[in-house]
Parts: structure tokens; sequence; C-alpha cells
């Protein structure tokens, strides 16, 4: 998607042909700085400082950091080695897992001659995937915009609410809850994008907005708690939110704060949906309660960091010294509060059947 006018993803092989580009999202939305990897290490230490984020980013870069390691040392050890550093590095989000399998058993067969080269094309082709599959999420969910667009006033815009960042800097491109708004927007389809925050990190605020204003998307910043209110005043149509791992059972876990805001939509009678590509479902866990829920540091929520009125960058304590904290990084949405699935086959309902008939060769790996 567009930065300033010019088209970028969130991850790129280099010129050189070896080493990984990225944009660093802790930078955001205040500095655009792109880091360049040169070992898997590297790429390990990205996923866990969150210089990248985002269900099928994580995976990308995962995928890179395995064709880095190869670089340096292709043997069979190394390929453990470097399976084992990468999947330690976030627990939450399963397309980790889901792109490191993939990297094993391309590899796993092959000399160790053969490894670079085919670990650096299974990486690209990762991230390729992650393209195309996005963009037939955008179509999927573009349809349910357009449906609701046909009962509005001529002009009135479709009032969407979305949270934390499932945008395209979540992905390789186009971001899976906004692939349907950035193609709605391309349309000329009227689309105005309520923005959670999303405390502690505050993804939606420095990461969703920042994407959306760089395409020209109408949107508005709303503290966490605003949703309910929002919804109960009928001025969000619909929700679209993003997900780091479905159950078999199609119970969500996504972003804390999600869980809330599938309470107050399903209070309220507005549509909740969660857009996901196909690797984010963990068909080996029956429901939500086995997905481990990453528990993160307190200074996520002790702390705050902004620009100055002067340009600087600052961090400030915003909680009294001593406070204990909890900062559980996500929640489980159970299914029957979703309305519906918005994968790269279509719109599916939460349930296990739907899952495993639309994707059935996901359930015997
Ligand atoms: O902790 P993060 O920033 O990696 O979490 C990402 C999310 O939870 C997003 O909301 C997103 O929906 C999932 S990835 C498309």
């Amino acid at each position: 998607m567009k930065v300033d006018g010019r088209h970028f993803r969130s991850i790129w092989l280099e010129p050189d042909g070896w080493s990984v580009g990225a944009i660093d999202q802790r930078r955001l939305p205040h500095e655009f700085v792109v880091a360049r990897w040169t070992s898997a290490d590297d790429a390990g230490e990205a996923i866990r400082s969150m210089l990248v984020r985002g269900a099928p980013l994580i995976g990308a870069t995962a995928a890179y950091g395995v064709a880095l390691a190869m670089r340096a040392d292709s043997s069979d050890a190394a390929l453990a080695q470097a399976y084992k550093m990468l999947i330690a590095t976030r627990p939450t989000a399963i397309n980790l897992k889901w792109a490191l399998e993939e990297m094993q058993r391309t590899l796993r067969p092959l000399a160790p001659s053969a490894r670079i080269e085919a670990a650096y094309q299974r990486a690209a082709s990762i991230a390729e995937e992650d393209v195309a599959i996005n963009h037939e999420i955008g179509r999927h969910g573009l349809a349910l915009i357009e449906a609701i667009a046909a009962t509005k006033k001529p002009g009135e815009p479709v009032n969407i609410l979305t949270h934390c960042n499932a945008g395209w800097l979540a992905t390789v491109d186009w971001g899976t809850a906004t692939a349907p708004i950035y193609q709605a927007q391309d349309r000329s389809l009227a689309v105005h994008v309520w923005v959670d925050e999303t405390r502690p990190r505050n993804q939606g605020a420095s990461l969703t907005a920042w994407e959306l204003g760089h395409h020209g998307v109408p949107h508005t910043v709303i503290p966490d708690n605003t949703g309910g209110h929002l919804m109960q005043h009928r001025m969000v149509d619909l929700a679209i939110v993003g997900t780091d791992r479905v159950a078999a059972n199609g119970d969500v876990c996504n972003k804390i704060g999600t869980y809330l805001k599938a309470l107050a939509a399903h209070d309220n009678g507005v549509p909740f949906y969660v857009a996901l590509p196909s690797p984010t479902i963990d068909f080996s866990i029956d429901d939500g309660a086995r997905i481990p829920i990453e528990q993160r540091a307190a200074s996520e929520v002790t702390h705050l960091t902004g620009r100055t009125a002067d340009g600087r960058i600052e961090t400030v304590r915003v909680v009294p010294e001593g406070s204990p904290i909890a900062n559980y990084g996500f929640d489980v949405t159970p299914a029957r509060l979703v309305t519906g699935l918005i994968t790269e086959r279509g719109v599916l309902k939460p349930e296990r059947a739907a899952l495993a008939s639309a994707f059935p060769e996901r359930t015997s790996q």
C-alpha cells in the first residue's frame, strides 16, 4: 500500500538479493525508518521487540529468518536451531508456527547445498501468498460493505469499527481487516473507519490511523472504551477485526479488548466480522481456551511514548510508582459472538464444519 504516494510492502528482499528489509513499526507514526536484517538473529529480535508485528507478518519474517539462517549454515543442526530460536519469539500468533513448519517441510528433505536457494524461494512465496490471500479477503469483505452501502442514503459512508492494527503493516500487503476497506476506497465507495486506539501499545492510534491516512481513507481514532457508546447510537454499521489465531471451532483470539467489542456488537445487533488468512487457523486446538495468551512487559502499561511539541520523542510514566500491572496481550472471542469469518475462500460461519470444509487440506497437517 502507499506511503506518501509510493507503494511499499511491510517486508522485502533487498536489491543485494539476500538481506531483508522491513519497516520499523516501533518508530511509527512519528518516523519512517527501514531496518535491514542480515541474520536469523536479526529477524528473531525484530519479532521479539515488535519492530514487526501482526500475525501474517510475523510468519513472513520467520520464513525469511530461516533463509538467513541457511545462508550462514545450511546443516540439519542449523535448520533445527533456527526453528527453535524463532518459534520462541512470540507465543500467540499461530502464523509463526505455520511458516516455520512450511520452511521445515520444504528444506528438511533437501541436501544442505540446495537449501539456501529453496529457503529464499519458499520465504518469497509465503510473502506472495499472503498478498494474494489478503486480496481475496478484500474481495469477499467488500461484498459485505457493498450490501450495507446499498441500504444507506447516497453518499452516506459505511461506518466500520476496527481494533488494533490488522492493516497492511500487520501483513505483507493489503492487511486482513483493512483489505475490504481499501478495496471499497479504491471503488470510491464511501467508508469511514472508527479506529480503536488499542492500549497499551496503541497499534490503532499509531499504525492503523497512519496507514489509513496515507491511503486517504476517512477515519477517526477513538479511545478503546468508546465503541459501545457508538454502537448504541447506531454509529457503527459493522465491525471488522483481524486475528492472531482461530481455533477449530471458530473461537477467535485477537488483541486484548476485541472480546469487549464483540459483546457490545452482539448487544446492539452490529455485525461483527473477523478477517483471517487460512494460515491463522489452528486446527490442532479444539477451542479458544487452549490458545496461549502472551503476557507482556509492565512498562507498556506504566509508560507512554509520543512526540513533544518541539519534535522530540519522549517516554513518560502515567501510572504511580509501585502499582502492580497486568498486561495480557490478547483475548478470546467465543465463536457465538462472531457474525462471520472473512477468509480467502469466502465468508464462513464460525463453526468447525464450515472451517474444515473450506480448508480440508489444513485439517490433515
Ligand atoms: O501484538 P500484535 O501487534 O502483533 O497483535 C496484532 C493483532 O492482534 C492485530 O489486531 C491483528 O488483528 C492480528 S494480525 C492481522
